[in-house]
């Protein structure tokens, strides 16, 4: 998952692509380069690290108006500035998003042609490739060449000889593309192109689009002439900027009320009683998502990723709670290769904030081909995800550019939510009044998570006793089990310290082992129908020197002899605690790593989208 631009037109292209690089830095840091048509050739300039150290070493005086930029997330072959994009290899220079699959096959291949790669990535194998078979005619080499090639590939193609041209084609990984008065622009995603138009269009897969400074023009591998679906983005520039937050990461927690407003409110219906009672029913008929969709369903399948996937486990307990169907919560990697039973009565949802992430795509084709019914929960409109299902339930919390992903998840959750409550509706497993009051009780999570945003100084004060752990639990029970994970993983991916989510009720059975006064414990007891269990867990894990973390509701009855630490959220009934408690441990993971001194919004060896497998 690395960013990739490529721009040609009437500015100059190093300014452009060291500014696009910049705000696609989040998908990889590993190095970056660019390179340019300049009256030498293509010149290449690139450098491990990120992408302000590649700006350092651009000359002041280099002048070019095309070329094509890289942002690395190493795959193949070390960090090194040798194996950074660009590679050139004779007439053709190349970046690419993705992995080859049979590069060594070809690197074979192409060495009885006495071509040998200096670097040790897949992509110069596939610059050596189209090098191999270029002749000229830009189209027919890239036909041939992706007949060759396997796996999953965005290519940004320059070639010697076509000076101001660039040519592109995608397979798995994502690009999107614009034409403005300024020029040509493709990038990986859309906070590229802002700044140039806010209408563009995804390169469809297998379609080879060719960027001139005038046009850009779309043809399949038959030469024939496409014209992409023009998409329009809703959010402007300043949605993808810090706006005055010293990290994303942070801004992106206090955006959370308004995100999931954004993705709850458009699909509320209003209707005003007799009684002057408002009632308010889920209602997706402006997402076509007829209700038939959950009619004849006997089983739910949620499969994701990482936070998403933890969206999932949410899910699965509210759905099993409201509709008493089966729901397995399947990580996309493992799902596609377990020869999953699925059929039509089978629904199969798939998370994802990017719309991108190489498994949960893989996984969403496996359960079509398998004939299931498909709904996906994205947060990036016209993604490979969000065209690919049957239905698409879009988040609307704008664009997250911290790896971490906050904002994304809890209007993930409220997606749940509203699909749970219109899947009852529909099943008649819940009257229309009850439907409304769990609508307002999802709507007071908003002034619930305000209230959580107020304790940020309580929350830095007590995660500050975190800084020095190497170890840490997050312990729940029902609920509590699934958030723990999510603040497992938040915790683990910004702040490097190794934690572990326990349901609270296993601890006992063998990992207890493991807690010593050195091993604090984030105790989540939210959930009321099992506080007391909770309450004893706690105790056994402060009797073994545990350093306790409670997070609970106001009215929560715990002896304060059992923790050592107290967060407290408004309290609401006990399935709607996870959005105001997730925020808690956004805030705990967010305040620990930077008292650790960490890259809060870009974490050692990780990226936003896994577009790769
Ligand atoms: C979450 O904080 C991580 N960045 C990661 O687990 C992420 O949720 C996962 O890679 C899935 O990404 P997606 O939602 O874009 O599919």
């Amino acid at each position: 998952m690395c960013g990739i631009i490529g721009f040609t037109g009437y500015l100059n292209s190093a300014d452009v692509l060291l500014q696009g690089l910049s705000e696609l830095e989040y998908r990889g840091y590993d190095s970056a380069g660019i390179a340019c048509f300049t009256e030498n050739g293509v010149e290449l300039i690139k450098e491990v690290g990120k992408v302000a150290a590649l700006k350092a070493k651009v000359p002041s005086d280099f002048h070019s108006t095309c070329g094509i930029g890289h942002t690395r997330w190493a795959t193949h072959g070390g960090v090194s500035e040798v194996n950074a994009h660009p590679h050139k290899f004779g007439k053709v220079t190349l970046i690419h998003n993705g992995i080859i699959e049979n590069y060594h096959e070809l690197e074979k291949e192409l060495a009885l042609t006495g071509r040998y790669p200096v670097s040790q990535t897949d992509t110069e194998i596939a610059a050596m490739l189209l090098d191999s078979l270029y002749e000229g005619d830009a189209h027919e080499t890239i036909k041939k060449a992706v007949e060759r090639l396997e796996g999953a590939y965005a290519f940004l193609i320059m070639f010697e000889d076509q000076p101001e041209v660039i040519y592109s084609i995608r397979k798995g990984s994502p690009l999107v593309a614009c034409q403005s008065e300024q020029g040509s622009v493709i990038a990986s995603d859309m906070v590229a192109l802002l700044r140039f138009s806010k209408d563009y269009f995804v390169l469809p897969e297998y379609q080879i689009a060719k960027l001139t400074k005038t046009s850009i023009t779309v043809t399949d591998l038959d030469g024939e002439l496409v014209a992409p679906e023009i998409l329009s983005v809703t959010w402007d520039t300043t949605a993808a900027q810090k706006n005055g937050f010293k990290h994303y990461m942070k801004k992106e927690i206090f955006e959370q009320p308004e995100a999931i407003l954004r993705t709850i409110s458009p699909r509320i219906h209003k209707n005003l009683c007799a009684d002057g009672h408002e009632q308010l029913l889920p209602d997706f008929s402006a997402d076509e998502i007829d209700d038939s969709v959950f009619t004849g369903v006997n089983r739910i399948i949620v499969t994701a990723c990482g936070t998403a996937m933890h969206a999932g486990l949410m899910g699965k307990v509210l759905f099993e709670r409201l509709l008493r169907i089966p729901v397995t919560v399947d990580i996309a990697s493992e799902f596609r290769y377990q020869n999953p039973i699925l059929d039509e009565n089978t629904l199969v949802i798939t998370v994802s904030q990017s719309g991108e992430t190489a498994d949960t795509l893989a996984a969403l084709r496996l359960a079509r081909t398998a004939g299931a019914r498909t709904l996906s929960i994205v947060n990036v409109k016209g993604s490979s995800i969000a065209r690919e299902s049957d239905y698409v339930f879009y988040t609307h919390a704008g664009p997250e550019i911290a790896v971490a992903s906050t904002k994304a998840y809890t209007a993930q959750l409220s997606a749940f939510y509203m699909i749970a409550f219109r899947f009852a509706l529909v099943r008649e497993k819940i009257t229309k009044e009850e439907c409304s009051e769990y609508m307002h009780l999802l709507l007071d999570t908003i002034p619930a998570i305000e209230e959580v945003l107020k304790q940020t100084e309580n929350i830095k004060k007590i995660s500050k006793r975190l800084v020095d752990s190497e170890n840490l639990f997050f312990i729940g029970r029902g609920m509590d089990s699934a958030l723990a994970c999510e603040g497992s993983i938040k915790l683990k991916e910004i702040t490097y310290i190794h934690s572990e989510a326990y349901a609270a009720g296993e601890l006992k059975h063998g990992t207890l082992s493991l807690i010593t006064e050195k091993v604090p414990v984030i105790a989540l007891a939210t959930q009321s129908d099992v506080l007391s269990k909770m309450v004893s867990n706690m105790k056994e894990v402060r009797a073994r020197g545990a350093m306790v973390i409670c997070v609970t509701t106001e009215d929560a009855t715990i002896e304060s002899n059992i923790y050592d630490e107290k967060i407290v959220i408004p309290t609401t009934a006990d399935i709607f605690a996870p959005f105001a408690a997730a925020v808690v441990l956004q805030l705990i993971a967010y305040y620990t790593s930077v008292a650790r001194g960490l890259d809060v919004d870009q974490p050692r060896n990780l990226a936003k989208s896994v577009t790769v497998e």
